[in-house]
């Protein structure tokens, strides 16, 4: 992985970083094993994703995590494997829910072949995550099936709101813990359990983790609103368009001069073309994007405050960095 691809992500000690590059190798090797088949068709359609690009962001954690108790542990590389096959699963499957035509700048797995492809590749690197997770032991297994299914009944809370702009912020909140923040914390929790930490510090890491997945959601839902198409490789507003409404939108839907606009221009089926365009332009209202901002902004705060509780040294200020970069990257202060 290159350091343009981390770019934000690297941690503040050289040495460190150093040593997360050569691990992250390890686990990219792994990877590539992992999506293998004796059937060529299946190779190249598991590989797709992974191949494509991604941050990494997940099995950056959980080796990271892994520094509060062993960190040359080679099971970590085994659990970050499985966490990141998990995760492009449920990309696989979100690009198909979502109706998405890209993904990293490449066609998605349901634009590239269909949405049968995407769901039984989807499926089959769900199994191969579980496949990995037996290795390393009946808690690991049950924490990943269980952080499975935490995440599909968010993605599942998500599909049933979509469309209605009266949905509660609290609500939008528990959809993306559900869907977002528990993978991110069972990452965290992961890299404590696989090197052997303390169990405090696995239960520090585990609400930091929760903290840092809610601050990843709120940005990534900010910069789908506020950046530009080159950004973001795909078209921005998709949330909007597919019914999503995030943080930003129902703040812009609750107050501000064009809210009753918006909920026009929102509450009349799929918002496509010029009206995405309007709705688009409300919800980049200062006011709106503001009070979305200052969520980051907590949960940012929030995770660093937990870190406190942390061994004190490297991996720690390595986490802090993290949580100030999901704040940079969106416009929020730290
Ligand atoms: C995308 O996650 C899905 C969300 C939870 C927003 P990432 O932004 O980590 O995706 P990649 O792996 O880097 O593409
Ligand atoms: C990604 O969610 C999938 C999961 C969190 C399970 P989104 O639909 O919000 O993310 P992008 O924008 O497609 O990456
Ligand atoms: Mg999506
Ligand atoms: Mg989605």
């Amino acid at each position: 992985m290159t350091r343009a691809e981390t770019r934000g992500l690297e941690a503040p000690d050289r040495a460190l970083e150093e040593e997360l590059r050569a691990r992250l190798g390890e686990v990219e090797a792994s990877l590539e094993k992992a999506v293998r088949s004796d059937t060529e068709f299946v190779t190249d359609a598991a590989r797709y994703l992974v191949a494509a690009g991604g941050k990494r962001f997940r099995p950056l954690l959980v080796l990271l995590a892994g520094y509060f108790g062993d960190p040359t542990d080679p099971r970590l590389i085994q659990g970050a494997t499985a966490i990141e096959l998990t995760h492009v699963a449920t990309l696989y499957h979100d690009d198909v829910i979502d109706e998405a035509d890209q993904r990293h700048g490449v066609p998605s797995v349901n634009a590239r072949w269909d949405n049968t492809v995407a769901i039984l590749t989807g499926d089959f690197l769900f199994a191969k995550a579980s496949e990995l997770s037996a290795d390393l032991g009946t808690e690991v297994t049950r924490l990943l099936a269980r952080t499975i299914a935490t995440v599909c009944d968010g993605q599942l809370r998500e599909v049933e709101a979509s469309g209605r702009s009266g949905q509660s912020k609290d609500s939008y909140m528990e959809i993306i813990r559900r869907k977002s923040a528990s993978l991110i914390a069972t990452s965290a929790r992961l890299g404590g359990m696989l090197s052997d930490a303390s169990p405090e510090t696995i239960e520090q890491l585990d609400d930091y983790g929760t903290a840092l997945g809610l601050a990843f959601q709120l940005s990534d839902d900010i910069m789908d609103v506020i950046s530009t198409e080159e950004e973001l490789h795909k078209e921005p507003g998709q949330d909007m368009r597919e019914g999503v409404f995030t943080l930003p939108v129902l703040y812009a839907l609750e107050e501000g001069k064009d809210a009753a606009e918006l909920s026009e221009l929102l509450g009349n089926g799929p918002v496509d073309g010029d009206r995405l365009h309007r709705a688009l332009q409300i919800v980049r209202g200062e006011g709106s994007l503001l009070l979305a901002r200052r969520a980051v902004t907590r949960e940012v705060r929030r995770a660093k405050q937990l870190s406190e509780g942390l061994a004190p040294g490297r991996a720690r200020d390595a986490l802090v960095n993290i949580a100030d970069f999901l704040a940079e990257r969106c416009g929020a202060d730290r």
